[in-house]
This record gives C-alpha cells, structure tokens and sequence, in this order.
C-alpha cells in the first residue's frame, strides 16, 4: 500500500472488470479472473477485503458497430463465467456496469477533469484508432476516463489486472490526483495496480512477443475458455517453441519467449512462480513438457467451460444475480456520486 492510500486512510476494497466483447481467453483467467477468486478468498495481504466485480458493458460499445443480441449474450455469457471460475456473487459484488448509472455519471465529472494530452498519449487508443482516429468514437477516446470512474465510484484501493491495463490505472491516479487538487479534498484514494503473478501477461501461442487476445484472427494463437479437452490439447501440442530443452533457470529463457511463455502458463495455472515452475520442469524436451501442460490445462478449464455452458441454460437466473448485484452496488455508488455532485456545486 502506498504512503498516500495509509494516510488518507481509505478502506481497502477491490474492483476489477473484463469487457464483454465475446470469447474469455487463457489470458483473462490466469491475468484477471483467477486472481479475483484469490482476492475474494484469500483477501488482500492477508486480510479480508470487499470485492467488486463487473462485466463493463458500456465499454464494449466503444470500438466497433456491435450487435446488440450479441452483446446481451456476450454479458451473461462473461457473467457465466466469473461465477463458473469461483466469483461468488453472496461473497463479491457482482455487477453489469450499465446497470449502475453511477459510473456513466462519474465519468463525464471526470470527461472535464482529465486532460485531452493524456487521452491522446494511452497506448490502447492509439492501437485501436490506429491512423484512422478521425473516425473512432469519442467514447473509445474517453474509455479510461469512464474506467477511472468504474474504479473511483467505488472508492477502489487496489485493481487486479493484467500488465496490459497498467496505464490506465496510471491515468485513474492522475484523474483522482487532479479532481483532489482542483477541489481542494482529499476525496478519491489513489489507487494501486495489482500486477501479480506468473501470468499477467500471457502470449500467444503462435507468437510469444504478441499478447494472447480474443481479437487476433488466429484461433490457434488463444485458448478460449469454451475450448473442449481436444481442442485445448491440440492447440498446446502444436504451440510454437523451439529445439532446446528447458533450463534450469528462467535467466536461460530470456531469449525464448514462446517457451518463456508456456513456462508461465504452467506456473499460472499451478498457482505457483514462475521460478518454481522452472525448477520443476528443467532439462525437459517440449515432447515431454507440452502433453504435461495440456493435460494440466484440460483439468483446470474443462469443468470451468462445462460450469458455464449450464449457467448459460438458465439465463433468468444470471439475469436476477446481477439484478442484486446492481442494487447492493448502489448502495455505496449512489453515496459518493452525491458528494462528487456537492463537492463540484451542483444543486441538488
Ligand atoms: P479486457 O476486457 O481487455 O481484459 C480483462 C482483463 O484480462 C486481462 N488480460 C490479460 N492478462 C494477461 N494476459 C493476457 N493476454 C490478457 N488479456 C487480457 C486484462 O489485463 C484485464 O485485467 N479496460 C479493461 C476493462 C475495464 C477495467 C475497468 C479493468 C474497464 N473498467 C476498471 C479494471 C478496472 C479491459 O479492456 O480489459
């Protein structure tokens, strides 16, 4: 924890979210979803903590003209698979972000307090708009002001995320740090990425210097969390490595990053480091190493995808969880939107 989180002496809570843009990913459980579960099981530290959980809707309309019966889908179906992977809506609060208004809300406060400069410097922007940012959304533009709010209506502490999310939640800082300073209060916590673990930034698997993600057009390069026993087995057996067999030590695969790579997501899914892992597997040739990680894989996410498939029989049920969800969120959210409102002069 930071001097500035002890001192203002703000009460630890986590929150995190995943878009529901279709098709959760190796990547998404061992750099997010499996470290929720941790989170909300084993607290923070040591120590018991609130866990917020959400499916951001509203950022999953910022890249591309979306289908709307797609994205209903798509949010039950990532509402399916938090629970399936062990986030228990009685322990965490489990919501959809367009079911709280109160992020919507918080974000345009902070629409006028973050700066168009550091908008336009956010490495996601400039890969998404690319060289056509003339005809991107300006909500893709003003995507992390509305995370900044997701995390700040909550008075949020600390952010699980995986590596890739790192400046945003730089950016959440800035934003509390300015709305504070501007107003004169000590109002919104500064709060700490939590970038932990052998995996939180898990490649592809055609291509270990590219980030394993749901929108690379190789379906060979992820493993979905929907892969059946076969597919998961088939797409480890032929990932990319090389001749050598694994070290003794991880300085030995600094060159290696398609092995490097399988290495993590053994450890990952081992909850283990990776220094333990390597020290597990040194000296093995990949014919040896990949049926073990396969087999390893398949006995982590099958139960996970066939949990999702039957929540997903039953979608008034997903539909009431996160009914509860909403209103239990609501409870804190409702409370610091009022006084953002008072503390910036608005009537009411
Ligand atoms: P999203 O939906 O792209 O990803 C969800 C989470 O999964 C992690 N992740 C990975 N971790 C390791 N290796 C990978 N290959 C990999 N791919 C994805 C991401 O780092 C993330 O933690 N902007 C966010 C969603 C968001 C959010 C928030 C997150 C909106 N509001 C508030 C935290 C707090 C995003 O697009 O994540």
């Amino acid at each position: 924890m930071t001097e500035q989180t002890q001192r203002t002496g703000f009460t630890p809570r986590v929150f995190s979210g995943i878009q529901p843009s279709g098709g959760l990913t190796l990547g998404n459980y061992l750099g997010a979803i499996k470290r929720f579960v941790d989170m909300q099981d084993r607290g923070l530290n040591g120590q018991p903590v609130e866990t917020v959980y959400c499916m951001v809707d509203l950022h999953a309309i910022t890249a591309k003209l979306h289908d709307p019966e797609t994205l209903r889908r798509n949010t039950r179906e990532l509402c399916a698979g938090f629970i399936a992977a062990g986030v228990d809506p009685e322990k965490s609060v489990l919501i959809n972000q367009s079911q709280v208004p109160e992020h919507a809300q918080l974000a345009w406060i902070f629409n006028c307090v973050a700066r168009m400069g550091w908008m336009q410097r956010m490495t996601q922007w400039k890969d998404k708009a690319g060289k056509n940012s003339e005809n991107a959304s300006l909500g893709l533009f003003a995507y992390p002001a509305l995370m900044a709010a997701d995390i700040l209506i909550y008075h949020a502490t600390h952010v699980p995320v995986g590596e890739d999310q790192k400046q945003h939640i730089e950016l959440t800082r800035d934003i509390a740090a300015k709305f504070n300073h501007d107003y004169g209060v000590d109002f919104f916590p500064i709060t700490e990425p939590v970038i932990e673990g052998a995996a939180t930034r898990v490649m592809s698997l055609r291509d270990g210097t590219k980030k394993m993600s749901k929108s690379d057009p190789s379906d060979a390069s992820r493993i979905n969390m929907t892969d059946d026993a076969d597919a998961i087995a088939k797409k480890i057996r032929k990932a990319k490595t090389d001749p050598e067999p694994l070290p003794e030590t991880l300085d030995g695969l600094k060159d290696r990053p398609d092995a490097r790579n399988l290495v993590n997501i053994f450890a990952g899914l081992s909850d283990i480091s990776a220094e333990d892992a390597i020290a597990q597997v040194a000296g093995q040739q990949f014919g040896q190493f990949k049926p073990m990680l396969a087999d390893l894989a398949v006995a982590k996410l099958a139960p996970i995808s066939e949990e999702m498939a039957r929540l997903m029989q039953d979608t008034a049920e997903i539909d009431a969880i996160l009914n509860r969800g909403a209103s239990r969120a609501r409870e804190i959210t409702a409370p610091v939107l009022k006084r953002t409102y008072d503390i910036v002069g608005m009537v009411g």
